[in-house]
């Protein structure tokens, strides 16, 4: 499963790129925002750390607007994917760009048709938002299972990239229900190689390598 890292914080981006398992950025305009930096100017510090698809989401809600929101995006670097929200709007955008070779990141997935009708738009990526769903008392999980399953069905391949998750057992279980990719903070990332055995375990090897030999 590829590892993508969301946040717009370069620091938090630069220590992911440093354990050498990162492949990629997404960034909201929450995450911006939470930043208080020019967006732009915040993709391009992020396409110079990171060499994977960053994902940078309009702001525009009608067409015509994402499409030139799009296009001014895409000059900041090679690897800008371009974020549409899985509106009608963003539906047609999504087509139209993926028409002109331009990766897509489809954003705010709670349903499985929305997965399909972006996949036959020509896709790049859809984002399922896991944590939100089961905080509404959804099941996030089965939403990944099930596009997962149209997806193989009709051999579609739009990485599904589980977004909004909040704790090492949502990377569990979408690395095993079959996610492309997943994306999550950085302390979700550097707490899946966490666990109290491994400290136990390694505290007790040193005190015993020490009392053995000084
Ligand atoms: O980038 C979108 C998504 O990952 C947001 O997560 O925790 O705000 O639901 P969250």
């Amino acid at each position: 499963m590829e590892i993508y890292i969301d946040t717009a914080n370069l620091d938090e981006i630069k220590q992911a790129a440093d354990l050498g398992i990162l492949d990629g950025v997404t960034t909201n305009p929450t995450l911006i925002a939470k930043e208080g930096i020019d967006y732009g100017k915040r993709l391009a510090e992020i396409c110079k750390v990171v060499s994977g698809p960053v994902s940078a989401e309009v702001i525009a809600v009608d067409f015509d607007g994402m499409m030139k929101e799009a296009r001014e995006r895409l000059k900041i670097a090679d690897n800008i994917v371009i974020k549409l929200p899985v509106t009608l709007p963003g539906l047609k955008a999504c087509k139209a760009l993926a028409d002109e070779g331009v990766k897509t990141n489809m954003t705010l997935c709670f349903q499985s048709l929305q997965a399909m009708m972006v996949a036959k738009a020509g896709a790049f990526l859809i984002s399922p938002f896991i944590g939100r769903l089961d905080d509404v008392g959804e099941d996030g999980m089965e939403l990944i299972r099930n596009i997962r399953q149209i997806y193989d069905n009709y051999g579609f391949d739009t990485k599904i990239l589980a977004a909004s998750i909040r704790h090492p057992n949502h990377m569990l279980h979408c690395a095993l229900a079959g996610a492309d990719v997943a994306t999550a903070p950085l302390k979700v990332i550097t707490d899946c190689m966490k666990h109290p055995l491994t400290d136990i375990g390694l505290e007790r090897f040193l005190s015993d390598y020490k009392k053995a030999f000084g």
